[in-house]
């Protein structure tokens, strides 16, 4: 197998990567789940170790990173904050300091992202962000994967994301900014994505011809989307906001009657776990539009190939 290069050392934000980065990847995610599907896996990175520390749940990130790890010939270690020191106050940079003693990487799932940005500070291993407050790159990598495996031209595809402007809506952002794909955010005002992630999100698009737009206007935001995209309007930590978002976020809903406003066969995705009956419908994350399992599954795929970019080399 080839070993993707990537300019990074760690995977914090999708940021830290180049489009090239990114193809890389997808090529890499691409022969791996094609590996898969023939039960055939090349132990890339045998005797190798990954911590995984979760101070937040987790289904999907925990199952593929494991299962993931496994695959590759290596061993993921389980660590929520709950059993080791770092819940008791152990400093992130001796946690980073202690791992890296022991492992070949680390991911970690946490609140704030300058924890992340610590912990790869200090560890001398690769380190990739699990999901924080502000970003979930694994995720918007596996999305933008979805994607790539159904167009001739990830350039030229309208992506349409419909909810919080939270982390998952922020990667996304990021990564449309880089592919060069259009993006059009619609949010509840005042739950738009923070300033300084849209700043660089334009940024990054002077230089792919993304176009971004950002609006409250929910009708005219899925005109022409090849892909409609939610997400919860309450994400884990924020429990305490939940009764105050319910009345903003109605018009928010991802229902049969939106999909068929936008006037193409357009297919959704979900990045998971769904409320079902707030940010999405039953008859939509089961009907025919619906691809959100086969978004779930490339986590696997897309996840091995970041472990053999960052740990395989
Ligand atoms: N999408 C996602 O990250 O799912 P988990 O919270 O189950 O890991
Ligand atoms: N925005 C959600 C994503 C869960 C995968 C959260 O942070 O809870």
């Amino acid at each position: 197998m080839k070993i993707p290069r990537i300019s990074s050392e760690d995977f914090l934000t999708l940021g830290d990567l180049t489009r090239e980065d990114i193809f890389r990847l997808f090529e890499c995610s691409a022969a791996l789940k094609k590996d898969v599907k023939k039960g055939k896996f090349e132990k890339v990175l045998e005797n190798k170790t990954l911590a995984m520390i979760f101070e937040k749940n987790s289904t999907r990130t925990r199952v593929s990173f494991e299962t993931g790890m496994l695959q590759l010939g290596g061993h993921a270690l389980f660590l929520s904050s709950n059993d080791i020191q770092l819940g008791r106050g152990e400093t992130i940079a001796d946690t980073a300091r202690v791992l890296s003693r022991y492992n070949d990487g680390i991911m970690i799932r946490t609140f704030g992202h300058d924890k992340v940005v610590a912990l790869a500070d200090y560890a001398d291993i690769p380190v990739v962000n699990g999901l924080t407050d502000t970003y979930h790159p694994c995720q918007a990598l596996a999305d933008y994967f979805t994607i790539f495996e159904r167009e001739k031209d990830i350039a030229k595809v309208k992506v349409t994301y419909i909810g919080d402007g939270n982390n998952v809506a922020n990667s996304l952002l990021i990564g449309a900014a880089i592919l060069g794909t259009d993006i059009t955010i619609a949010c509840p005002r005042k739950f738009e994505p923070e300033m300084a992630v849209m700043e660089k999100a334009y940024k990054l698009a002077a230089n792919s011809y993304s176009k971004i737009v950002i609006t409250n206007d929910v009708d005219k935001a899925v005109e022409g989307a090849d892909y409609i995209y939610t997400d919860v309007w309450v994400s884990m930590g924020q429990e305490k906001d939940a009764a105050k978002k319910k009345k903003p976020f109605l018009n928010y809903q991802v229902n049969m009657d939106l999909l068929r406003k936008t006037g193409k066969d357009t297919k959704v995705l979900h990045c998971l776990p769904a409320h079902r009956g707030e940010e999405i419908t039953d008859e939509v994350m089961d009907g025919r539009h619906s691809i959100v399992f086969d978004q779930a599954e490339n986590r696997l795929h897309c996840q091995k190939a970041v472990l053999c970019a960052l740990m395989g080399r």
